[in-house]
């Protein structure tokens, strides 16, 4: 491992080996992903040099890229803790993707004015002022209503959502995928041949889990004519996509009855932003920028900005669709899982937050890693170990569920 002066120490090293104080009462262990602080520190120790990992040669032979692509992929990392043992497999698995992975770029948008925030409306005005997100699509409100109404029967929630064929043919296609078949055989089920028909497959996901799907895969396409500076939405659905495949992996390993909910509310998860970036793009634009050049969460830099974050924002707009009081509460809380009456949901979104922005490709405008959890992760019931097999597995699945989607 090379030794680097103290000189040389960049935020993003990790250490090799530990570092100690002179006097023995402070320790840095090996695996520290090094912040400005630690640098600070370890200068005030007056050491001559310390042990650093040298990022194109990480000890994992999987990881080996490009020493660039690598130091992009450890300044993302460079708020959390070095030593947790989730954080480093995180960390592993993100250097293993690092040269074909290409961190979402700092938003420079055209959008951006200085002094822009001033006057940002209040979120229920956001809510209300936009005809779109007020007029629903027709198939969302019968699903709805067949939702609500208890007597409903399969048959008839089949031929309501059966009444808009694209949805109907997303849905099929979504259902028939390699993953349903891969998440049912985990989660202990016996997945189909084939599902041909929304009665089989609202018999086999039962009458509100694809109802939700349904409801989830209909609001989609009123979020098209958002500015492209502010956002790519072909990452930001990717990475949507990518955070519900994660949720749905791990709800499954949990044996969790209805992981439809947490595929929705992965997918619905950071909606409230695409709401800012359509209805308020100069001060979202604002909002990118500073958060880019501060290095800090997009999500704080939201709150001192707008007065509120995009997960709140989210819920808001859920609450008014409608939508199961469960996924309204996991958008509101998913960065603050403990919060929540029952934390259960937000914690396994806020797990496959920080699983899919570290390793899968796309984005939502966050270019840091969101902070570690240790309460989420134990309530998300995974092992260090068990990381590299589940963001293999939302990898391999990621490009066609989001072709379906296309
Ligand atoms: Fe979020
Ligand atoms: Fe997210």
């Amino acid at each position: 491992m090379p030794l680097r002066s103290l000189a040389d120490l960049q935020p993003g090293m990790v250490l090799a080996a530990d570092a100690e104080s002179p006097d023995g009462n402070h320790r840095l262990t090996s695996g520290t992903s090094l912040t400005e602080t630690h640098i600070r520190m370890l200068r005030g120790w007056h050491l001559r040099e310390i042990e650093v990992e040298a990022p194109h040669q990480p000890q994992d032979a999987s990881t080996d890229a490009p020493e660039d692509a690598a130091q992009a992929v450890l300044s993302r990392f460079v708020h959390l803790p070095g030593d947790n043992p989730f954080v480093i497999e995180l960390r592993r698995q993100a250097l293993a993707r690092a040269d074909t992975r290409v961190p979402p770029k700092a938003c420079r948008p055209a959008h951006r004015k200085p002094d822009a925030p001033a006057g940002v409306p209040a979120p229920e005005k956001i809510l209300t002022g936009d005809p779109v997100l007020v007029s629903l699509p027709e198939v969302f409100m019968r699903i709805r209503e067949v939702l609500s109404d208890p007597s409903s029967t399969i048959e008839e929630a089949a031929a309501v959502i059966g009444k808009d064929p694209s949805l109907t043919a997303k849905l099929l296609k979504l259902v028939n995928s390699a993953f349903y078949a891969r998440t049912l055989r985990v989660s202990g089920s016996l997945p189909p041949a084939s599902v041909d028909t929304l009665t089989r497959a609202v018999m086999l996901l039962g009458l509100n889990q694809l109802s939700t799907l349904a409801m989830g895969v209909s609001v989609l396409p009123l979020f098209r004519d958002i500015p492209a500076d502010c956002v790519d939405l072909r990452q930001f659905w990717q990475h949507s996509i990518g955070v519900g495949l994660v949720a749905k992996i791990l709800s499954a390993r949990l044996g969790d009855p209805s992981p439809e909910r947490y595929f929705v509310a992965g997918l619905l998860h950071d909606i409230g932003r695409l709401v800012l970036y359509k209805r308020i793009p100069d001060v979202s634009g604002e909002a990118l920028a500073r958060a880019a050049e501060s290095g800090r969460h997009l999500v704080v830099v939201e709150r001192e900005t707008f007065g509120f974050d995009h997960a709140t924002l989210g819920g808001m707009l859920l609450r008014k669709w409608r939508f199961p009081e469960s996924l309204e509460q996991t958008v509101w809380r998913h960065h603050d899982p403990m919060a929540a009456d029952v934390p259960l949901e937000p914690a396994i979104i806020n797990v496959a937050d920080m699983v899919a922005v570290a390793t899968l490709a796309g984005g939502s405008g966050e270019r840091l890693i969101p902070e570690f959890i240790p309460e989420a992760w134990r309530l998300a019931a995974i092992s260090p170990p068990d990381l590299p097999e589940i963001v293999a597995m939302a990898e391999s699945h990621l490009e066609v569920v989001c072709a379906m989607f296309a």
